[in-house]
């Protein structure tokens, strides 16, 4: 059984602390995680993107963490649906556009699914280093 810690936030700059603080605090729940800087790193960015980018106004995200035998898999919902998700090619001096791109670095996979209802996920996921199967449980 995975288990499955989740908490919404409102559509502010100003909660992307606490949700990058809400997935430590699970993952500490778990008894810890070898990959929790790169995860903090993945939440801020993903939650920040859903304020900036991604949430119809007045509509809360969501930060889901669901711990599977393999993997931590770790999505933030918002609710624009049709926006497109992408790795921008920043040049040297840009000051934005860098952050699905780390993003991609420090997870093993992500991707984007559309939500029945509103809105999309955003997600990676962060296989765990004693992870026996090539293919991973939470890959769509
Ligand atoms: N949750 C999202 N919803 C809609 N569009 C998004 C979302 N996340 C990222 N994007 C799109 O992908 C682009 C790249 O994201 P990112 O690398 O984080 O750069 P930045 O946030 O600095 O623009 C964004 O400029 C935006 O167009
Ligand atoms: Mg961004």
């Amino acid at each position: 059984m995975p288990h499955l810690s989740q908490h919404s936030f409102s559509t502010t700059p100003q909660t992307v602390r606490a949700a990058r603080d809400f997935a430590m605090e699970a993952l500490d729940n778990w008894g810890g995680c070898r990959r929790s800087d790169d995860i903090r790193t993945c939440v801020s960015e993903l939650a920040g993107n859903a304020v900036r980018h991604g949430s119809l106004h007045g509509h809360a995200y969501l930060v889901r963490l669901i711990r599977h035998p393999d993997c931590l898999h770790v999505e933030v919902h918002d609710s624009a649906r049709h926006s497109r998700v992408r790795i921008p090619s920043a040049s040297l001096s840009a000051e934005a556009g860098r952050g699905m791109r780390i993003v991609q670095e420090l997870c093993d996979d992500w991707g984007v699914r559309v939500l029945t209802g509103e809105g999309k996920a955003v997600w990676t996921c962060f296989r765990r280093p004693e992870a026996h199967t090539s293919r991973c449980s939470c890959t769509p």
